[in-house]
């Protein structure tokens, strides 16, 4: 029996002294998936990390991880090489797998067209070994990269069950939704999210959007208030601020903005009336006034979205925010899906994870799919189940 590949995401933080996963979320996920796959012979292909940065490594921590959850786990230092590929000629029923990190292959990033990545020796090498394709990276949904488009125009190809969940989950959001949608969007990445707002409101695919983080101070300054430069320091970028003022004015009723917030006073945490800002300490948080509304406009709603934390979370004094909308989120009957890395952990922290009904497992992917935007691994699937007389139900 030839192996089933499975492309999967499980880039993980790591440590930058020992190396070691700090946080086995998408392993777990990857693991679910794999259990699907159990009395076959699984080979996986994961990445970590980019060449260049501190985080980019071997998948040999990965493969222990894996192992804890799926004994039968097996790594090869090795992903087009002999080594590999007897490896993969042998392998047995029920055996899993994992070739080291893909994106050590320079064929990996080539910027080309999928039916040209096909013909990589990536792809020639490997795919005769194969019985089908699963792709279950939809965290990295967002990049043509080899092993995430290339295989699919050779091999029998199919969503994997994480890949399918993300893209009924986000669907339903976007599609479907039960009625009103809030989407609550703070955290960092500010252009990514002011863009994602803007096409959420002008494609009306949502009622409300709960503005806290960076976007919150955005809109603030956009709305003419000052802040204080130790919050505007971080604001310097004239450009988003255009776009928060343009957001604001087409969809001004639509954007919540904090009324109250926490700054950080020499470690303290300090609430104030965002009448009485400017503050010479920078703003970390909410405050409980704001917290109270969003709480109360999301117990209202019937699907919600969240994408980026309320404050500085990774700080005791200024989770509060984050943690209280998370709570109110997960007590609520909406549909619920959390978007990003950050917020899964806060979930998981608080005992939540499994009241939340989807937490996306991607970061740039989620923002850019809900965003309306074609992913190169989406198309990938939809053209490879088409060229089968498959039906693509995403
Ligand atoms: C991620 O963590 O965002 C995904 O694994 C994609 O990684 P990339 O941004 O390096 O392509
Ligand atoms: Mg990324």
């Amino acid at each position: 029996m030839k192996a089933t590949a499975i492309r999967v995401d499980i880039n993980s933080p790591l440590d930058p002294k020992s190396g070691k996963i700090l946080d086995e979320w998408r392993i777990k996920e990857a693991v679910k998936s794999l259990k699907k796959y159990e009395g076959v012979p699984v080979v996986v292909m994961a990445h970590q990390g980019r060449p260049g940065g501190e985080d980019f490594t071997s998948l040999v921590e990965h493969a222990r991880v894996l192992r804890k959850y799926l004994e039968q786990t097996e790594f090869v230092e090795d992903i087009i090489g002999p080594t590999a590929r007897v490896r993969i000629k042998e392998l047995n029923e029920g055996e899993i797998l994992l070739l080291d990190n893909v994106r050590f292959l320079s064929e990996e990033l080539l910027e080309a067209p999928p039916e040209v990545l096909a013909t990589t020796h990536f792809v020639q090498r490997l795919a005769p070994l194969f019985e089908t394709f699963i792709n279950d990276a939809f965290a990295t949904a967002h990049r043509g990269q080899t092993s995430l488009v290339g295989f699919s125009e050779v091999l029998p190809s199919y969503a994997g069950p994480l890949m399918e969940k993300e893209l009924s989950s986000l669907n339903k959001v976007l599609l479907n939704p039960e009625l009103p949608v809030i989407f609550l969007i703070g955290g960092a990445k500010a252009g990514t999210k002011l863009e994602l707002i803007n096409h959420l409101l002008n494609n009306k695919k949502t009622e409300k959007v709960l503005a806290s983080g960076f976007i919150g101070h955005f809109f603030l300054k956009a709305k003419g208030i000052r802040l204080g430069e130790a919050t505007e320091k971080r604001l310097k970028n004239g450009e988003l601020l255009n776009l928060a003022k343009t957001i604001l004015k087409q969809h001004g009723n639509a954007i919540e903005v904090p009324i109250d917030v926490a700054v950080n006073k020499k470690g303290e945490r300090t609430e104030i009336q965002v009448q009485s800002l400017p503050s010479e300490y920078e703003i970390l948080d909410i405050g409980s006034e704001t917290i109270d509304s969003y709480n109360s406009i999301i117990q209202s709603a019937g699907t919600i979205c969240i994408n980026g934390p309320a404050g500085y979370f990774e700080e005791k004094a200024f989770a509060h925010g984050t943690e209280q909308l998370i709570t109110t989120i997960a007590e609520s009957r909406a549909f619920s899906v959390i978007g990003g890395g950050h917020l899964s952990v806060v979930a998981m922290k608080l005992g939540y994870y499994d009241r939340i009904d989807h937490v996306s497992t991607g970061g740039g992917a989620t923002l850019a799919y809900l965003a309306g935007e074609e992913l190169p691994v989406i198309e990938a699937l939809r053209r490879a189940y088409q060229r089968d007389g498959r039906e693509f139900l995403f």
